[in-house]
């Protein structure tokens, strides 16, 4: 494995800690596979390779592969500071995002575009600035396809986590996603527990955020982890208080198991709650785990889409003196906390203003950060990469070996010859583009890092006009205002001929405007709805939750949202709090339809109030189930939208 070996003689930071007493069982006996460690001579020029068993690449189907690709400028970038004035009202946000973006223009097929080609064999010897076919469809090494992993490697070393503190900084490796950088971290750091084979002392622990992504949490428990959840707030997992990882910790039940090892945290734009941890709070927290040696697993899917309009929206009611005073001679980050004066740059104004991931303090090199493409490029791609101190690393690519072996290399290649391009240094021929393949840019070369980070800025600018436009929406509709006529009052001022009219205001849900992510996590006022005290006599505020969430399905507000049960580690989490909340994407839907269903919404909920006779509610439960029941197929597509 390469190592940054110009870095290295003047690298003063301290190595990261031996975490190896932490490997399972299984991956602590792993070795490296007999034939892989053969891969590195396959590219020794001349040499007549007779020892792999790889089929002959003459023989592939593809002799290109070609696409039309988008310029890194095609979405226009939103400011990077949360003093910048975020729009004023839905009708602005709504310009806005139209203005850049809508209908027809926002078509791929309307935009300007270039054209990529993955030649099937490209001169260039230097396998990693090769990008052809012939090595891409080959078997390839388990770190990943040479060149995209350099890039990769580079690009997180010195751009994303550029004040990592420990010497030599991360390693990483590529993966089919986070979802199998996860589950590869699960085997190379949990052993598998079965209540009926195994003492309950040896039970292995997940900490958790008490609201969370479940894939993750259905994919440990399954091995016998015990999922602990830590207590959340608006930023994400709380260090102190009541249900904080503090005392979680502090206050273990042996008779549960080990106390946890491991944590899976999603730190920007939480799914589902959008928090984003602010440094202080990473700080915080990543003291505990050094104090208690606990992995941190940071799953970062949105790391890139943080929204300062939000900050600035949410701190204008602000107490908090802190986060109001945006002095412009300070540098802050995009949930309006200050840099620390003393960082590297990134390189990019825009990624030196987003909060930064756990590597930068990781000082003992317990973070595994998980990357993806998925919300980046596509999530049909399949495509991401894991950062973690070099010995991690090494054993997670032991894992990949044999089990995935590599990312699939049509993606590789693409993403590379998209970024990268063709590299015709060290060709006699500086016209041998042809053969060389073709890059994203119109000259033919690729996008390189500063058009991989204004891809990134272009994203945020259209995720952030759309979270504008939704939260403005949402905002107009959360009370529910009542005119009516106190015949009390107009008694008590003594005003013999008429009653004083009076308006009431209930405030029917709430929600902080995202600082990162796709989604708006939206707890409704149950305890204000007419029906309230009904449903909680019969201890079923479940079925009251349940009721609006099929009412939002019914014409004419048609609109599908994800309860917050579904997001709920533990039983207990979704009978006391899950029925609360609803999380709602705004990242999906097509433009012209934002605004509109989120209206619907909306009104979706103050109808719902309007609703004062329990037989309604459970009339409408009765005909969804029916029509449940009648729905063919729907299993199917729960399966196609797969488990985001
Ligand atoms: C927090 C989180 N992790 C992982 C994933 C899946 O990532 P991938 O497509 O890279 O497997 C998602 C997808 O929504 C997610 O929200």
């Amino acid at each position: 494995m390469a190592t940054h070996q110009a870095d290295a003689a003047v690298d003063t930071r301290p190595a990261p800690k031996d975490l190896s007493h932490h490997l399972s069982r299984v991956t602590k006996n792993r070795q490296a596979s007999s034939m892989k460690q053969f891969y590195k001579y396959f590219s020794i020029p001349g040499i007549g390779q007779l020892a792999g068993g790889l089929p002959n690449n003459y023989y592939f189907p593809f002799d290109t592969l070609e696409a039309k690709v988008a310029r890194p400028e095609r979405w226009t970038p939103t400011p990077n500071r949360p003093v910048d004035p975020p729009p004023s009202s839905a009708n602005d946000a709504a310009a806005r995002l139209s203005k850049l973006n809508l209908g027809a223009q926002s078509s791929p097929l309307n935009q300007p575009q270039d054209a990529i080609t993955v030649p099937h064999t490209s001169e260039q010897p230097n396998p990693i600035k090769k990008i052809d076919l012939s090595t891409a469809l080959q078997y390839g090494t388990a770190q990943g396809y040479p060149p995209l992993y350099y890039f990769l490697r580079q690009f997180t070393q010195q751009n994303m986590h550029p004040n990592c503190p420990y010497k030599g900084g991360p390693e990483v490796i590529l993966t089919c996603g986070n979802t199998d950088g996860f589950a590869k971290t699960l085997l190379a750091l949990t052993n598998e527990w079965s209540e009926e084979k195994d003492w309950v002392r040896d039970r292995e622990g997940l900490l958790v955020e008490e609201f969370c992504y479940m894939n993750a949490v259905q994919a440990a428990i399954p091995r016998g982890l015990n999922v602990a959840p830590v207590g959340i707030d608006d930023e994400g997992m709380r260090a102190e208080g009541k249900g904080g990882l503090r005392e979680v910790l502090e206050n273990w039940d042996f008779k549960k198991g080990k106390r946890p090892h491991l944590m899976y945290t999603v730190t920007m734009g939480q799914n589902p709650t959008s928090g984003v941890l602010s440094l202080q709070r990473r700080r915080d927290i990543y003291a505990l785990c050094s104090q208690y040696d606990i992995i941190i697993v940071e799953d970062d899917p949105y790391w890139y889409l943080q929204f300062p309009s939000s900050t600035a929206v949410n701190t204008t009611t602000s107490t908090d003196s802190g986060n109001t005073n945006f002095n412009p001679e300070v540098q802050i980050l995009a949930n309006g906390e200050p840099r620390p004066e003393d960082w590297k740059s990134s390189g990019y104004p825009f990624l030196d203003s987003l909060v930064p991931s756990y590597v930068n303090v990781d000082t003992d090199g317990r973070v595994i950060r998980l990357d993806t493409f998925s919300k980046t490029v596509a999530p049909g791609c399949r495509l991401g990469w894991i950062t973690a101190q070099p010995d991690l690393v090494e054993r997670i690519l032991r894992i990949t070996e044999t089990s995935t072996q590599q990312p699939s290399g049509f993606v590789q290649s693409m993403i590379a010859e998209l970024v990268l391009g063709p590299d015709h240094s060290g060709l006699n021929d500086p016209r041998k583009a042809s053969k060389g393949g073709k890059g994203g840019l119109s000259d033919g070369e690729g996008w390189k890092a500063d058009g991989w980070v204004r891809w990134l800025e272009g994203l945020r600018g259209n995720y952030e006009r759309r979270m504008n436009q939704m939260c403005h929406i949402l905002d107009d509709g959360k009370y529910q205002v009542k005119s009516g006529r106190r015949n009390s009052l107009a008694a008590a001022a003594d005003e013999p001929d008429d009653e004083w009219s009076v308006v009431e205001k209930t405030q029917i849900y709430s929600f902080d405007w995202p600082i990162g992510g796709m989604f708006i996590w939206l707890k409704i006022h149950f305890e204000e709805h007419p029906l309230y005290h009904t449903y909680a006599k019969a201890n079923d505020l479940a079925k009251l939750s349940r009721a609006l969430w099929v009412f939002w399905t019914t014409s004419p507000y048609l609109v599908l949202v994800s309860p917050g049960a579904i997001f709920s580690p533990t039983p207990e989490i979704r009978e006391r709090d899950g029925w609360r909340y609803f999380r709602l994407c705004f990242a999906a839907i097509d433009e012209k339809d934002l605004g509109p269903t989120s209206k619907r919404m909306a009104e979706g909920v103050q109808a719902f109030w309007r609703i004062k006779e329990k037989k309604t509610l459970e009339k409408l439960l009765e005909e969804d189930e029916a029509a449940v029941e009648g729905r063919a197929g729907l299993a199917m597509m729960g399966q196609m939208v797969g488990p985001c």
